[in-house]
């Protein structure tokens, strides 16, 4: 398949954004039925193998489906893993490799990401050190890894010392969102994910943030034309600042707003406890607060992010039995430290963020309002 036959989506219902990265560019399928036409949106040699990763609880739902739909055009298999974050660790990267070298999976080859936000990290980091990298394609099918996850080839597995320590940078060769597998979600992930959509219209869209302060109850009951306009939205947004900084190393960092709270209350309530979405949508609430300490948001501003997020079903602040000096041991060995000082994101407004050094007082004081 050519280029421009990939170019242009088939028909008016499903959205194209691209993640212009020169030779590593890709796009962003999103819409109806996807699954079912995968075949049309990912570019694969003639015959050659896919393998599907999946887990136990999507397979049930879409794996068939999709094997089906790429059969026309590859030898597809399907790898099932079990669910959840405390298997997104080196044991699953040895069953996907043992699974493409027992298939006989060449450079030629592909593999394919079915699921949430845990699959895509999964399966993406061993594509990347499969014979030193194999092609990759996410079928994202959660909120969270539609609008996040799925996108700007941040791939890896947790180490028992930390989330995340251990991975690589290996963008997909396209992105298949097929809206309709949000239906099949549980409330409280699809709510989870919603956390992050807020994120971009506070990091860089405020015009995005107003209307989706104004479709609270569309958002809630999963509207389809406003699931749509999100899913598009975010992956601009996303896009965006992946391609201006592939690597992380400046504004990329804008897309941990609240992460840096979150992370300190999922490590001390334990992952899972919290799904990642709450922890984010307390961690923005918190990461407001600072903003307003810093002079940069006024209290009514704070009390209308509070107040969207709270509509959302969200929390808007951690637990009260969180320790404070646990929070900041977390919180100090954040990914964001350069030069043993921890940077934080900020909102200078609703649409602008910035990454500023965390000055110790407001931070104090932000820690001691949410914290024990
Ligand atoms: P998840 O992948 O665990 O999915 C949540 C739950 O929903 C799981 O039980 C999953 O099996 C189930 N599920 C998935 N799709 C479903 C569907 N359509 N119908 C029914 N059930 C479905 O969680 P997540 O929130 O998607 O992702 C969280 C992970 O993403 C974390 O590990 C986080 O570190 C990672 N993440 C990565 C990036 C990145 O840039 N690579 C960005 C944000 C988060
Ligand atoms: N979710 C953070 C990133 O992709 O950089």
């Amino acid at each position: 398949m050519t280029d421009q036959e990939l170019a242009t989506p088939p028909d008016s219902s499903i959205d194209r954004v691209d993640v212009d990265l020169g030779e590593r560019a890709y796009p962003i399928y999103a819409g109806p039925g996807m699954i079912d036409r995968a075949a049309d949106f990912i570019k694969m040699a003639p015959d050659s193998r896919v393998l599907i990763v999946t887990n136990t609880v999507v397979a049930p739902f879409y794996a068939e489906r999709l094997k089906t739909a790429l059969s026309c055009v590859c030898r597809a298999d399907i790898q099932v893993l079990p669910d959840g974050e405390a298997f997104k660790q080196m044991a699953a990267l040895e069953t996907i490799h043992t699974r493409l070298l027992a298939t006989g999976l060449g450079r030629d080859g592909m593999v394919v990401a079915l699921g949430g936000g845990v699959i895509g990290d999964i399966a993406g980091f061993a594509a990347a050190t499969y014979q030193r990298g194999v092609g990759f394609c996410q079928v994202p099918t959660t909120l969270l890894a539609q609008v996040d996850s799925s996108v700007g080839g941040k791939t890896g597995v947790n180490h028992p010392l930390g989330k995340n320590m251990v991975g690589a940078f290996h963008q997909p060769r396209s992105v298949i969102a097929d809206l309709e597998t949000l239906d099949t979600l549980p409330e409280r992930e699809y709510v989870a994910g919603l956390a992050e959509v807020l994120k971009y219209g506070l990091i860089g869209d405020r015009v995005f943030f107003d209307w989706l302060a104004a479709s609270t109850d569309a958002l809630i009951s999963r509207d389809r034309q406003t699931l749509r306009k999100v899913v598009k939205c975010s992956c601009q947004t996303k896009a965006d600042i992946v391609a201006a900084d592939e690597y992380d190393t400046g504004q990329r960092a804008l897309l941990n707003l609240g992460h840096t709270f979150g992370h300190a209350i999922e490590a001390q309530l334990g992952y899972g406890a919290w799904l990642h979405g709450e922890a984010v949508a307390a961690g923005i609430c918190m990461a407001a607060d600072v903003s307003m300490r810093l002079g940069f948001l006024d209290a009514h501003t704070c009390s209308l992010i509070e107040r969207v997020i709270d509509t959302l079903g969200l929390p808007t602040a951690p637990p009260r039995h969180i320790g404070r000096r646990r929070a900041r041991d977390v919180m100090a060995r954040d990914k964001k430290t350069t030069g043993g000082q921890l940077q934080l994101i900020v909102l200078r407004s609703i649409g602008e963020a910035a990454v500023v050094p965390a000055e110790d007082s407001a931070l104090e004081a932000t820690l001691a309002r949410y914290f024990d």
